[in-house]
């Protein structure tokens, strides 16, 4: 493997700005002005289909230059996330992140080669003990059980906006109680309007004398979740921590569980 593309170096962002202005183009000229052969290397036609010596040169030169590619994009994805993770760090002046997050995967179903070589990437990170815990975001169950099955470093956390009407996201929380991953919700208020509004919301809220955000991360925190708010209010941060004073009876986490999905 050359060490240039997969230490992250000098050279691999070189690579990594080539790449941005030509994605496939340029690695593969690249990796072609290295491996093409001279002419008729690859034989005559009858040779290559019965798999003679030279086919099988032809092929094992495809096979070298696919894993070249592929170490090539590897080295690309471990310098932008090492970019990404500098600046991270520059905003708020600190030596080291204690939860650094992949904001989502590539796509709906399962994890794509591209997502695999970012959490490689966070994997080092974390290993140089600069990323404390990892996590993801904005995942189905499925990614959650994917990532975990690949994972050197499984996630620590797992970031979702919690919809009522999803069993308030009860699949992912699933399978991340499985997996001994923690579950955090956001949008708890502001995804979950008409729940929060329900006539069982209100009276539970009103039973216990609390406001309706009180009892929706009273039951978040009973369920397992980690509470995130979005408040930028210190009254309303006042409120919401005093949820903690609050418990809720076992058939109101139900009552509210059953409150749609
Ligand atoms: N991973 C991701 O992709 C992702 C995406 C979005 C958000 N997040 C995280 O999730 C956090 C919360 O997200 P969110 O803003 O959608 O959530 P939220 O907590 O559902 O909504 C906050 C909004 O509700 C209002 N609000 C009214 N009463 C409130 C009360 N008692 N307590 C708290 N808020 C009250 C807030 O206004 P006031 O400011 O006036 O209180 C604010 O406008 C964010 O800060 C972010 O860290 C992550």
């Amino acid at each position: 493997m050359p060490t240039s593309i997969r230490t992250g170096s000098r050279k691999a962002s070189s690579i990594g700005r080539k790449y941005r202005a030509s994605p496939r183009g340029a690695v593969r000229r690249r990796s072609r002005r290295i491996l093409e052969p001279s002419p008729r290397v690859d034989g005559p036609r009858s040779d290559r289909r019965r798999g003679g010596p030279l086919g099988r040169r032809r092929q094992e030169d495809d096979d070298v230059l696919a894993r070249l590619v592929a170490l090539a994009k590897r080295g690309i994805q471990e310098a932008q996330v090492r970019q990404s993770f500098e600046s991270s760090l520059e905003h708020p002046g600190v030596e080291h992140i204690d939860s650094y997050l992949l904001h989502g995967p590539r796509t709906r179903r399962g994890l794509s080669e591209a997502d695999r070589q970012v959490w490689r990437a966070m994997e080092a990170l974390h290993g140089e003990g600069r990323a404390r815990l990892l996590g993801i975001s904005n995942v189905s169950a499925e990614h959650v059980a994917a990532l975990c099955e690949i994972a050197a470093v499984k996630p620590a956390f797992v970031q979702n906006r919690c919809f009522a009407r999803h069993g308030w996201d009860r699949e992912v929380r699933d399978v991340c109680r499985r997996e001994g991953v923690v579950y955090q919700g956001f949008s708890l208020l502001t995804a979950n309007h008409a729940e929060l509004a329900s006539r069982t919301m209100r009276e539970i809220a009103t039973r216990h004398g609390r406001t309706v955000p009180q009892v929706v991360f009273r039951f978040a925190l009973q369920i397992g979740m980690i509470c995130l708010t979005g408040t930028t209010d210190p009254e309303h941060m006042g409120d919401d921590l005093a949820a903690y004073d609050l418990v809720l009876a076992e058939q109101e986490v139900e009552a509210i569980e059953r409150l749609s999905g």
